[in-house]
């Protein structure tokens, strides 16, 4: 009998950490944008351990139907089984390695290898060797070499995760309190469903240069100053002196415009019928009534789940690593890395069942208007991200550190006395420097159980 042994063995060679920068002090060594071997241990450490955005329910809503996603560069299958069961298996045949499934999404019963047959069920087993009495003599072990599965999959209130590790926590202990808020921030008008599609494109930048400029409210009035001009963005709604920030365990972090106390009480004051009504009035009429500017004016349900902190945060949540909810909770972008110089970019939209024709037509044109491939914020912010990435490559030029030193030390971690935490300040860049701290600790960590020992609590005090 032939050795069959198929385990992913072998245990990952010590890593020489002595790469891995302190940037405690806020400046960032720009090694980090363009070193092979930081990015090398970024897949192992962060994509390979994390729990990775996969898909939304509506994406995969009947037994045979699958969606093509990465972990890190791993690509992966998510497919709905006939007994209704979501799994993520590895996208490559345990034969020769060929790629399994070509197409983007669709709907199958079984997965045929275009190189050599090899067929797989939609769990993942094999169930078809061509050739398996012929040449190989019926001497091949075919349970044995079924599709690599996740280790875990799970979902939040019907947004699929996937983790290639065992040893990871459960993905509502790894979301913790600031990731869960980040997904309630999408339900808040109930059910949603995900539109058909996913817009994507490749940017000549660090995955990290694109997340950190997520919480970056500094940069609005002058990279967007022309969308301004054309009046597609308005200024007053970025709401500069009058920002949230939420840091959560392991990375995740919410930053931006929030609704001030004031302005929630007199949202707490609407019955749910004339939330919803003002919701619907176009942006113009919208802004003369509301008491936040910024939409959504959240539910009584909505402010249950996100507790009264949470509620009145309307910035921009990254789930670490690298998925952002953006535009008023209606998309979501994955930042997928590509080496360590560039990033694909992935826009998934997804809108209220209850939204009328008006409000989908609205949010669409919004939205495809502003980013993806023809957006024009992302236009901006490539142009900015990818000349950043290029400048780390310079052999002079990355010796002189990028500084994320904006309110360091000036404010200050407020805890409500339900428990959540919260920093109220102006522009800063709390949030990047956290993501960036927590960076640093996932890629020290040599596996689960130490990251757990070693990760930074949530800040309290002086921040
Ligand atoms: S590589 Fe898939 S069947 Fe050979
Ligand atoms: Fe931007």
């Amino acid at each position: 009998m032939l050795d069959h042994s198929h385990g992913i063995g072998g245990t990952e060679i010590d890593e020489d950490l002595s790469i891995v920068p302190d940037l405690s002090s806020g400046l960032i060594d720009r090694s980090i944008y363009s070193d092979p071997d930081i990015y090398r241990l970024e897949l192992r450490r962060i994509f390979a351990r994390a729990w990775n955005f996969m898909c939304h329910e509506s994406q995969v809503p009947k037994a045979g139907d699958y969606f093509i996603n990465y972990i890190g560069e791993d690509q992966v299958i998510v497919v709905r089984g006939e007994d209704g069961q979501v799994r993520v298996l590895l996208n490559t045949c345990r034969h020769r390695g060929n790629a399994l499934c070509r197409a983007e999404l669709g709907n199958t019963k079984t997965f045929v290898c275009s190189y050599h047959g090899w067929t797989y069920g939609l769990d993942g087993k094999l169930i078809g060797i061509p050739g398996k009495t012929d040449f190989y003599r019926d001497d091949v072990d075919q349970a044995a070499w079924g599709l690599a599965p996740a280790a875990k999959v799970d979902h939040y209130k019907g947004f699929y995760f996937a983790t290639l590790d065992a040893a990871a926590p459960t993905l509502f202990d790894y979301l913790g309190e600031v990731g869960r808020i980040g997904i309630e921030s999408m339900l808040n008008q109930g059910d949603v469903v995900a539109l058909d599609g996913v817009q994507k494109n490749v940017i000549d930048c660090n995955w990290k240069i694109a997340v950190d400029n997520l919480f970056d409210w500094y940069h609005v009035k002058v990279s967007h100053n022309s969308a301004s001009r054309v009046g597609f963005l308005n200024q007053r709604m970025m709401m500069p002196m009058t920002q949230m920030v939420m840091l959560g365990e392991l990375g995740h972090a919410i930053g931006g415009p929030m609704v001030t106390e004031e302005q929630q009480a007199k949202i707490d004051a609407l019955s749910d019928e004339e939330r919803l009504a003002i919701d619907r009035l176009p942006d113009a009429e919208r802004a003369k009534v509301t008491p936040s500017e910024r939409r959504p004016l959240r539910s009584v349900a909505t402010k249950a789940a996100m507790g009264p902190v949470g509620v009145r945060s309307t910035g921009h949540p990254n789930i670490f690593p690298n998925l952002w909810i953006s535009t008023r909770g209606m998309q979501l972008s994955l930042r997928l890395p590509r080496g360590p110089g560039h990033t694909e970019i992935w826009w998934f939209t997804v809108m209220p069942k209850s939204f009328n024709d008006h409000q989908r037509r609205a949010a669409k044109k919004f939205i495809s208007h502003a980013f993806g491939p023809a957006g024009l914020l992302e236009q901006d912010d490539g142009e900015n991200w990818s000349q950043s990435t290029a400048a780390s490559r310079g052999v002079v030029s990355r010796r002189y550190p990028q500084n994320l030193q904006m309110a360091m030390g000036q404010d200050e971690v407020l805890v409500d006395p339900s428990g959540q935490k919260r920093i109220e300040t102006r522009v800063n860049e709390h949030a990047q420097r956290w993501t960036y701290k927590c960076w640093a600790e996932w890629l020290r960590a040599r596996d689960w159980p130490e990251l757990m020992a070693t990760r930074s609590p949530s800040p309290t005090g002086r921040i």
